[in-house]
């Protein structure tokens, strides 16, 4: 286990899923947790259930406003910020055809605009003090999904931002590494979702290679941690090799 003793960190979309068991690993590891999201009364539960070591907070990752009172309150709280896991997200599967415009505004509002502003606040309150910011991407990054146009674009969208965000930090000095990762199918309530409503074909291939949220927990808490000192602008899968086709 990695030892985050005293650092300070806020996951988004932490009252489900992946989100969830990043904020169980990272306060295990001995991390302050800030747990964000828009599901307040189950978030609140699951910061109870950690304890001393956690605190809720409401956040829309779409709202800048939101983002300035939520790293505010983190960083006076906690005293700082170290780590910050941008995993807030949304899914959905319809093809090009049936996507509206609406829809895809929307999906890139959580998924790509929450990320970017969560870095944009996450790197203004750690660019003198350094740490590390992990976004969740996706498989879909890597290749094109045909069912989910849309949140493929918006994951790729996390992808290169990050890469972006790590080549930033290095020309600027800035002590503060960002690296993503792309889980394949993992057991959560989002994609429980998608197994009721989708197709056999998409069916086949979650059961085939589903993973647990904590073995994606697993790989952030190695990437915020000193182990991971010298990987700055990387993407790593999560996927039980179903990106190999
Ligand atoms: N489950 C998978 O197979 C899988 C695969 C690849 C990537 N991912 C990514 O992992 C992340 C977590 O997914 P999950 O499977 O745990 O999903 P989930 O649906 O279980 O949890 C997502 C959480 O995000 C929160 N959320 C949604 N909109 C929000 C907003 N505007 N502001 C703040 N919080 C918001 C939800 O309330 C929920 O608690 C997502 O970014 C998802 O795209 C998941």
């Amino acid at each position: 286990m990695e030892n985050l003793d005293g650092k300070s960190a806020l996951v988004t979309g932490a009252a489900s899923g992946i989100g969830a068991a990043i904020a169980r690993r990272l306060a295990a590891a001995g991390a302050r947790v800030t747990m964000a999201d828009i599901a307040d009364q189950t978030g609140r539960e699951l910061a109870a259930e950690l304890g001393a070591q956690a605190r809720y907070q409401h956040l829309d990752v779409g709202s800048e406003e939101d983002w300035a009172q939520c790293v505010a309150d983190t960083c006076a709280a906690q005293n700082g910020l170290d780590i910050l896991v941008n995993n807030a997200g949304i899914a959905l599967l319809a093809d090009i055809f049936s996507t509206s415009l609406s829809d895809w505004e929307n999906i890139m509002r959580v998924n790509a605009t929450g990320c970017f502003l969560g870095c944009r606040f996450g790197l203004e309150a750690m660019r003198e003090q350094g740490g590390a910011i992990v976004n969740i991407s996706s498989i879909a990054a890597m290749a094109g999904l045909a069912p989910y146009p849309a949140y493929s674009a918006s994951k790729g969208a996390v992808r290169s931002l990050t890469k972006s965000i790590a080549a930033a930090c290095r020309d600027g000095g800035i002590p503060v590494r960002c690296n993503s990762v792309h889980p394949g199918a993992i057991d959560t309530p989002m994609t429980r979702g998608i197994r009721i409503e989708g197709g056999d074909d998409i069916e086949n291939a979650i059961v085939a290679g589903m993973g647990k949220p904590e073995d994606v927990a697993a790989m952030v808490a190695f990437l915020v941690s000193e182990d991971a000192r010298f990987i700055n602008g990387a993407e790593m899968l999560v996927d039980g090799t179903l990106c190999m086709g």
